[in-house]
């Protein structure tokens, strides 16, 4: 083992196999099918992920990176010398790099539901930042969990780090529940860092989640796929289509699956029955103006007292103060 691997240690609280199976079951029994888009992240889902991210029309990473890039000092003095820098959703951990540059936390506490991916890059991350301390947590975020304890470390604030816009994943309403969990979390005199992705132009937007190359419909089918690998469902996976739209009234962008024909498919022994056209509602991607964000942020206890955005108005970057 590598001598960086000292300053790694890794927390499993994952919830177990079962609540899969449970939560598709539940999921799919309901008059609008529905599966929780924090179930798209199995390797296969990752690694199509990060293919997305490297699309021309998928403009929130390019952006959220370049804005990092050219704000990080500024955004790095906001947070002040000395923090613990704990990060939801780390996957590969790259803006974070930036910001641990620019920052030097005392410790980086990355939190994600994909527990081999969060290994791979925490050991990644250490060698690249040899003196820094990693406390990774294989966790579903989405839920209130308890933290390892990191008060021995004595870091003076604690900053929570939330990038890439996956609060949008969110209802407005678990959104501001989540945010609520933050800023306790964060605790007095604490902050939250949080990238989300602006409300804008509805071709911008289709695009985005309709590429040419049909890398988000691959995304979108492999939870299927994921399905049929690990709870030994038989989803016909060429007779299921990628559907993704932005409903304006409800501010986001919707994907579904949509069924290609009448049919049925098995999972754990229960039988789903498909009509032509009817959809599996798989994600929805809100997207917030500036001042709704900070109205959002402010009814979860925060102090929105910065936002970055680009040039385009294509992503914003909010500092949300804990009051003391
Ligand atoms: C990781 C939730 C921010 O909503 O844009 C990308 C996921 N889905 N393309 C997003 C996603 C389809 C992404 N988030």
């Amino acid at each position: 083992m590598a001598l960086s691997h000292a300053r790694i240690s890794f927390h499993d609280l994952q919830p177990d196999a079962g609540s899969f199976l449970d939560d598709v079951i539940t999921g799919l029994s309901q008059p609008q099918k529905t599966l929780s888009p924090k179930y798209f992240y199995d390797q296969r889902g990752c690694e199509l992920f990060e293919a997305i991210c490297e699309l021309p029309e998928y403009y929130p990473t390019r952006t959220e990176m370049a804005m990092m890039q050219a704000r990080v000092r500024e955004i790095a003095q906001r947070l002040g010398p000395d923090c613990a820098l704990i990060e939801y959703g780390s996957g590969s951990s790259r803006k974070t790099r930036v910001l641990i540059s620019a920052l030097n936390p005392v410790a980086y506490v990355p939190i994600d539901i994909a527990g081999e991916h969060l290994k791979a890059s925490a050991v990644d991350l250490a060698g690249a930042f040899p003196g820094l301390r990693i406390i990774a947590v294989c966790a579903d975020y989405s839920r209130p969990l308890a933290l390892p304890d990191i008060n021995h470390l004595g870091a003076r604030r604690r900053i929570v780090y939330f990038p890439g816009s996956t609060i949008g994943n969110f209802t407005v309403p678990e959104a501001r529940e989540f945010l609520h969990h933050a800023r306790r979390l964060a605790g007095a005199g604490g902050a939250m860092l949080v990238g989300v992705d602006l409300k804008k132009n509805h071709d911008v937007l289709h695009a985005a989640y309709n590429d040419a190359q049909g890398v988000t419909a691959a995304f979108n089918v492999n939870l299927l796929a994921r399905i049929n690998r690990e709870l030994g469902a038989d989803f016909d996976l060429v007779a299921f289509r990628h559907l993704a739209f932005y409903n304006a009234d409800a501010g986001r962008i919707e994907m579904h699956l949509a069924s290609l024909k009448d049919q049925k498919a098995t999972v754990g022994g229960r039988v789903f029955s498909f009509r032509a056209g009817e959809t599996i509602h798989t994600e929805n991607s809100y997207k917030y103006s500036v001042a709704e964000f900070q109205a959002l942020a402010r009814a979860a206890g925060f102090e929105p007292e910065a936002c970055w955005t680009d040039p385009q108005q294509l992503f914003s970057v909010h500092y949300l103060a804990a009051p003391h």
